[in-house]
């Protein structure tokens, strides 16, 4: 029987491809099959970060979105066309490994937090070998960018999803002492009232395209934009212990 091909799903970082670890950098440059997620019409940004590591004859596969943001998270056919989308690829990524390919899939950030590919993994970790290459993260990229720490002493960091709604968000902002909070876009004026509720609105940034060539670091305070790019972070840094 042909040995099974192995799945690696790589963290690429937050976009800056000197941030990518080095076994995550090996593993892309020697790559002869890759995959990646994107949205209808664009590049992926995994593969956007990675695309200059890449072998000329590589070959390539764009799982690419059925839906975004068309149909609210609350329907129920929005889990159903995205399982349905999880399925099929993971079946393609199952029956590549077992004809003996080794396949990257390029994840932005890191693969096990909030990422696409944890959807692939739960699928297809019974069936095919599959490896994770750890990386750093979009928060990380983003409170350095602040040039400011994220968390002292025994401070407590809670990492929220604006997709929460406004009592869950306030709920949490009261408890912790540093927040991230990440997936902004059309949710960005509830999420400033939650601020505006708990009193931290003023003590929070905004950071679009963390570690990329168009970063920019505000206060929310400053901010005017009604929406905000989908690669946009709000950080309230911890103030705790130091000596
Ligand atoms: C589906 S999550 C993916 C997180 C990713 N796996 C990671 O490790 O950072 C997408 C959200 O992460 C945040 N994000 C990830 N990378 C970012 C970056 N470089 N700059 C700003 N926000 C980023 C945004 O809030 C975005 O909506």
């Amino acid at each position: 029987m042909k040995k099974m091909g192995k799945i690696y799903g790589v963290g690429v970082g937050p976009g800056a491809v000197d941030l990518l670890s080095v076994r995550a950098d090996k593993l892309v440059r020697e790559a002869k099959y890759i995959a990646f997620f994107r949205k209808a019409g664009r590049a992926g940004h995994a593969r956007q970060i990675a695309s200059n590591l890449l072998s000329k004859d590589v070959i390539e596969l764009a799982m690419e979105y059925p839906i975004t943001t068309e149909i609210p998270l609350s329907d129920k056919r929005y889990s159903e066309v995205l399982s349905e989308f999880y399925k099929k690829y993971s079946n393609k990524i199952i029956s590549l490994s077992q004809t003996g390919i080794d396949l990257v899939i390029l994840c932005e950030g890191d693969p096990f937090f909030y990422g696409s590919f944890m959807h692939i993994y739960s699928r297809v970790r019974d069936k095919c070998p599959v490896e994770v290459v750890p990386a750093i993260t979009g928060m990380s990229a983003a409170w350095t960018a602040t040039d400011t720490p994220i968390t002292w002493g025994d401070d407590i960091l809670t990492v929220l999803m604006g997709t929460l709604d406004k009592t869950t968000l306030e709920n949490q902002l009261q408890d912790t002492n540093a927040a991230i909070i990440m997936k902004i876009g059309h949710n960005l004026p509830k999420i400033k009232k939650a601020l505006e509720g708990t009193g931290r609105f003023y003590d929070a940034f905004i950071v679009e395209y963390a570690a990329m060539d168009r970063q920019t670091v505000q206060r929310l305070s400053d901010y005017n934009a009604e929406n905000a790019p989908y690669f946009s972070i709000i950080i309230l840094h911890g103030q705790g212990r130091r000596p």
